[in-house]
């Protein structure tokens, strides 16, 4: 599926969510910034990192390296186009590995991050429980994803655009009308923000956390290893 839209992904994201997917990873960045703060030439990962955004904003404003890394080769291949134009091929490399079975050793990453990506694992808990076996210890996780507006008026009117009105822009720019239903759909399977904190706390991250951002259409959970 991600392979059939890579090519329209990126204009995709920006126009379906009037570019506020930009302020949203904006946010996660200064979130990590914070969480990176006590880390010593810190190492990053992004996880299911598609064409990169999220990896080349942290790269670009904490000057930090990190591994992007995607099971989706065409996705990898708009990514490296993208790290290449912003001629940070030494400090983003872009590699193609699996979120549930990441080639990494145990405690190799000070910061572990997956925007929009936790929610098409095929088992999420899998790859929460990988994100926490690659850190170090005292590392942290950050998960960027589309949650539960909280103010149910909002809510009503959010949820109108995002099943009726998203699947159909979606799939005339996309071609692709499977993947533009599936976005709603996997969002509504996907738990809300206090059931994903709890999730996280279960798999053993400790002083789990979140924010709803744009009143809650994605949320930004966070936790740390002991
Ligand atoms: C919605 S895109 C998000 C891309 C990017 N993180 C962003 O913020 O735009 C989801 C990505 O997850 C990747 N993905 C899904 N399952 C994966 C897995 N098991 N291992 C690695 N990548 C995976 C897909 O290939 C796709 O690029």
């Amino acid at each position: 599926m991600f392979a059939e839209i890579a090519p329209r992904y990126d204009f995709l994201n920006h126009l379906l969510s009037a570019s506020i997917d930009r302020r949203w990873r904006r946010i996660a960045v200064a979130r990590a910034s914070q969480l990176l703060e006590n880390a010593v030439e810190p190492l990053c990962l992004d996880l299911c990192s598609g064409t990169g955004d999220l990896a080349l904003e942290l790269n670009h404003q904490l000057r930090v390296p990190v591994i992007a890394a995607d099971f989706c080769h065409p996705m990898l291949v708009r990514s490296l186009a993208k790290v290449r134009s912003a001629q940070a091929g030494e400090s983003i490399p872009v590699i193609e590995a699996d979120s549930l079975v990441l080639p990494f050793a145990d405690q190799t990453f000070d910061l572990a991050t997956v925007a929009f990506g936790l929610r098409n694992l095929q088992d999420p808990v899998q790859g929460l429980r990988e994100m926490k076996r690659a850190l170090k210890r005292g590392g942290a996780a950050i998960v960027l994803e589309f949650s539960r507006p909280a103010v149910p008026l909002f809510r009503e009117v959010f949820e109108f655009y995002f099943h009726h009105i998203l699947p159909h822009l979606g799939a005339l720019i996309s071609g692709q009308s499977s993947a533009y239903r599936y976005l709603p759909t996997s969002v509504r399977r996907f738990p809300a923000q206090q059931e994903l904190a709890a999730i996280m706390a279960d798999v053993g991250f400790k002083e789990v956390a979140y924010q709803n951002l744009s009143g809650g259409i994605a949320a930004l959970h966070w936790g740390v290893k002991e």
